[in-house]
């Protein structure tokens, strides 16, 4: 990943919450080629951790991927924001941003893709990387459909041009139009497992379309997705223990925060990246306890295995854990 100054060169208000913020090298050099699906790590004044922001690109010309003049980004404002969208929402033209990227964690795998229509799937702002990989399909002369779940027409970003530019390919569905509605369900049974399936949006849909694919039968390496959210605490989380058997050190874990979290405010190093349980970089050995496993990369084999798990999502069952750290 190439580390880039970018400055701020456009703004436009989306919709209530979401802007699209334009990015060009500060430096006036030409910027990273990237791929449909593919991040930037922007980092955040006074925050450790930076924030990832899908590349949104509505133009199907391959010079906007391979030679792009500038990067968009579509940022919604989080209530409440740990700071990340916040900042995002409070720049001006001309500000200076820092990044890292472009990074691909939720790759658009066009080798893999058959001669049955790709199936896209967004919830909310989870838009961003699937309205690239529309462009980066319809480029490519490949058919897709573009399922867009939102709460209402208003509050779905990019709605007008994904619709000018890929017509009756997107299906728009809006919990306050009756008309446009369509369970996830019955999406699913439109879907043939032969298709690939792209899904990007909140955990509840990014969970249901996993379990309903499960429960299907589908191949596991047909459906693809994207979490658009940092872990939150669920209903009767506890805190538990975590004893480092290498440093001897111990820490409480609140049910408000995560081992990850509690221990980089401990001035420990522990590897990360997504901070979503999808990639696995955080992964630690488990000594002693039962995991509660929260991530998505674990099979279920390894899940029942109980001797790894993932740092930045997952908990604990027992009082307390002891990792190989
Ligand atoms: S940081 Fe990616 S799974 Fe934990």
């Amino acid at each position: 990943m190439s580390k880039l100054k970018l400055t701020v060169t456009d703004i436009r208000s989306e919709t209530q919450i979401v802007r699209a913020i334009t990015l060009k090298a500060s430096d006036g050099e030409p910027l990273p080629a990237f791929t449909p699906g593919a991040h930037l790590k922007v980092s955040i004044p006074g925050q450790k951790a930076p924030r990832c922001y899908s590349l949104v690109c509505l133009d199907d010309d391959p010079a906007a991927f391979e030679a792009p003049a500038c990067y968009h980004l579509g940022v919604r404002l989080e209530d409440p924001s740990t700071g990340g969208s916040r900042h995002m929402h409070s720049l001006s033209v001309g500000d200076e941003l820092e990044v890292d990227g472009p990074r691909n964690d939720f790759e658009l795998h066009e080798a893999q893709i058959n001669e049955h229509a790709v199936v896209l799937v967004a919830g909310g702002i989870g838009i961003t990387p699937i309205a690239s990989m529309a462009a980066s399909l319809k480029r490519a002369g490949r058919a897709f459909v573009l399922h867009y779940y939102g709460r209402s027409r208003a509050q779905m970003a990019f709605l007008d041009v994904l619709a000018a530019q890929h017509g009756e390919a997107v299906h728009m569905h809006a919990d306050d139009e009756e008309a446009t509605q369509l369970p996830l369900n019955d999406l699913l049974d439109s879907v043939d497992q032969k298709q690939h399936l792209y899904v990007c949006g909140p955990k509840g849909l990014i969970d249901a379309v996993v379990e309903q694919s499960h429960g299907r039968q589908w191949p596991h390496a047909h459906v693809h997705f994207e979490l658009f959210s940092t872990p939150a605490p669920q209903e009767g989380d506890a805190g538990f223990e975590v004893e480092l058997r290498q440093s001897g050190q111990v820490f409480h874990i609140p049910p408000d925060k995560t081992i990850l979290e509690v221990l980089e405010e401990a001035g420990c190093d522990p590897l990360f990246d997504c901070r979503r349980g999808e990639c696995g970089v955080c992964q630690v050995v488990v000594l002693e306890g039962r995991p509660d496993h929260r991530d998505y990369y674990l099979s279920e084999a390894e899940r029942d295995a109980n001797d790894v798990m993932q740092i930045c999502v997952s908990r604990s069952h027992s009082d307390r854990l002891v990792l190989d750290l």
